[in-house]
């Protein structure tokens, strides 16, 4: 949801705002800006449509300056054009600001400072940000934006900077995430670490209501009244290699290709083949805590919902332990009852999505015990929770999640058996077992890799339908609403998932010739049940890809296609069904040409409500 950057330093300023720009563009891709001071003039480019089209630009009629902001954009208030894209100005023009969030009463603000002579420009909500810091500059820019912020309700990461107040950026946050980086004389603001990691790995991220003040000389950090903060520094080990394509066409299939090693990283070090323990010593709940925990909640957005709903059914199997599991965008607004007893979960990639966020607030509001599952180290969620469960799966950049859904159910299987463990709901014969089980995975998942190219080819046959069902029951139900989200958020072909059991319902009418069925059918304990809906379907024509262990046999008679994947234990299968899955709906879209790892209208990091 928008990406900002700002720099000051002695590189060449331009490059360093568009390379980090380039690193931002999964938070949005409808316009793009830059502004840098040149000579105390601030000079403004901005384009409607991708980063590559500002740096055209820029090629063409190149800008400099000695620092700057820059922005990409993916629209919230105001259609995507030049005019509304970032940087915006106030009335002087010596006075600009990038943003990420949305300021809720902007309206109201925008007809006061209307009223007050000041002119707008365009139909953004950030723009009352720029004339509110203008409003109230004295001399000092960082008293002008304290008092500016105190008037905005909603949610904002910015970085402004005014030739009035020259060589310095201030940088001040609620809700979305702000990082900054310490270089040796040079100092950045970024709406995450990727574009810093080639600068610096010496990060401090701001808190809400944390400002952030810097010249080329220094920083220092200061909360809405003016007092001085202490912030820690975090040293960052992503190595900037990590967010590289490296060889590959796009990061997305990098990123599938990862998923053996994001999985064994995610596992290694927290389970052992010797004591048949998992240790969870550095999540930050004691097991005495853990131990009195009657019920969990998984709390989630997207993807990471679905991983969720796997961790439904491990936690369940293992730990024996009630689990509900709740989308936060519909949570945050229930009655929901919860209580000490209770262990909420929320899992996010990002650590900012806003549903989330929110949701963890209200179940802490509640007094119920939270632990997160993340990705990135230090975000918004994983500061805010009590315990974290970070996943290793290394920075993603493909705006559709995929290593990080292997490794969130590779955390998700971890604190499943721990739960069981300190519960004693297993013994150790059974735990080493699983844990066996779960190692053999990796293995099993490059197994399914090498087969890529024949799941492109097949990919090939279908790549001008317009509807597909995805099927599976049981701890492969969660597979089918991710397979069918993959195939629509990048390919843009219309999906569904559903329990196999539910067709009969109502779906079962939608079967034609039209609309091919992919069903997730490993020998589980709902084996037969997934063939009597293969019939089901077989009956009314429709055309039907499957899933399927490689040993089985039978299945090959009752369908169309089959992708074979490795045996393995069933409640883990979740760890192999979905990639063939990812492959499918990747080279789909691919082949359609689709803008794989910036589909259309989304963006990675959803920091708005
Ligand atoms: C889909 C996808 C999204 C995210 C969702 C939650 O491929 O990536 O559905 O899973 O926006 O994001 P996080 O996990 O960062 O909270």
């Amino acid at each position: 949801m928008c990406g900002i950057i700002g720099y000051i330093g002695k590189k060449n300023v331009v490059s360093v705002l568009m390379e980090g720009l380039k690193k931002l563009e999964y938070r949005g891709y409808d316009s793009a800006g830059i502004a840098v001071v040149n000579r105390n003039r601030v000079k403004i480019r901005r384009v409607k449509g991708k980063i590559s089209l500002l740096e055209k630009s820029l090629e063409e009629k190149p800008i400099e300056g000695s620092y700057g902001v820059a922005h990409t954009r993916w629209a919230t208030h105001g259609r995507p054009c030049e005019e509304n894209a970032h940087p915006h100005r106030d009335c002087t023009g010596t006075l600009v600001v990038v943003h990420n969030g949305i300021i809720e009463n902007y309206l109201p603000l925008k007809e006061k400072l209307k009223a007050e002579g000041h002119k707008f420009r365009t139909e953004t909500d950030t723009e009352v940000i720029a004339h509110l810091v203008e409003k109230y500059f004295n001399s000092s820019l960082e008293k002008a934006v304290q008092k500016a912020i105190r008037k905005l309700e909603g949610a904002y990461a910015i970085a402004v900077l005014s030739t009035k107040d020259s060589g310095k950026i201030v940088a001040a946050k609620v809700g979305p995430p702000a990082a900054i980086g310490l270089g040796e004389k040079e100092f950045f603001i970024s709406s995450d670490i990727n574009p810093l990691l080639s600068h610096t790995q010496k990060i401090v991220f701001l808190e809400d209501e944390e400002m952030a003040v810097f010249n080329e000389n220094e920083v220092k950090f200061i909360d809405y009244k003016g007092n001085s903060l202490e912030k820690r520094v975090d040293h960052i080990s992503w190595s900037p290699l990590m967010i590289e394509k490296g060889g590959f066409k796009h990061f997305m299939l990098k990123e599938i290709f990862e998923q053996p090693q994001v999985v064994r990283d995610t596992l290694n070090g927290r389970m052992s083949l010797d004591s048949g323990k998992v240790c969870m010593d550095e999540i930050g709940l004691s097991p005495q805590v853990l131990r009195k925990i009657k019920r969990v909640v998984i709390i989630a957005c997207g993807t990471s919902y679905h991983a969720g709903l796997v961790g439904k059914y491990f936690i369940e199997t293992l730990a024996q332990i009630p689990v509900d599991i709740e989308f936060a965008s519909e949570y945050r607004y229930r009655d929901f009852i919860l209580d000490k007893e209770t262990l909420a979960v929320v899992i996010s990639q990002s650590g900012e999505t806003a549903d989330s966020l929110a949701a963890l607030r209200s179940v802490k509001e509640k007094k119920a015990l939270s632990l997160a599952v993340c990705n990135v180290v230090n975000s918004s969620i994983a500061r805010e929770t009590e315990g974290v469960l970070y996943t290793h799966a290394g920075p993603e950049i493909g705006v559709a999640a995929t290593k990080t859904f292997s490794a969130q159910m590779a955390a998700l299987a971890l604190l499943a058996l721990y739960l069981a463990q300190i519960k004693g709901k297993i013994n150790k014969k059974e735990s080493l077992s699983y844990i066996q089980a779960l190692q053999r995975i990796p293995h099993k998942m490059e197994k399914i890799l090498n087969q890529a190219e024949s799941i492109e080819k097949l990919a090939l046959d279908f790549v001008s339908f317009s509807h597909f069902l995805y099927l599976g029951r049981w701890v492969n139900f969660p597979i089918a609403l991710e397979g069918a989200l993959k195939l629509k958020e990048i390919s843009y072909i219309h999906a569904e998932g559903y329990p196999g059991g539910e067709m009969k319902h109502g779906p079962i009418a939608l079967i034609d010739e039209k609309m091919p069925t992919m069903v997730i059918v490993p020998k589980d304990r709902v084996y037969e049940k997934m063939l009597s809906n293969i019939s089901e379907i077989k009956t009314r024509v429709g055309y039907i890809l499957a899933v399927a262990f490689e040993n089985d046999k039978e299945i090959h008679g009752r369908v169309d296609k089959v992708i074979p994947i490795p045996s393995a234990n069933p409640l883990f299968t979740p760890f192999l069904t979905a990639l063939p899955l990812q492959l499918f709906a990747y080279y789909i879209a691919s082949i359609r040409g689709a803008d794989v790892d910036q589909p259309r209208n989304l963006a990675k990091s959803v920091t708005v409500e």
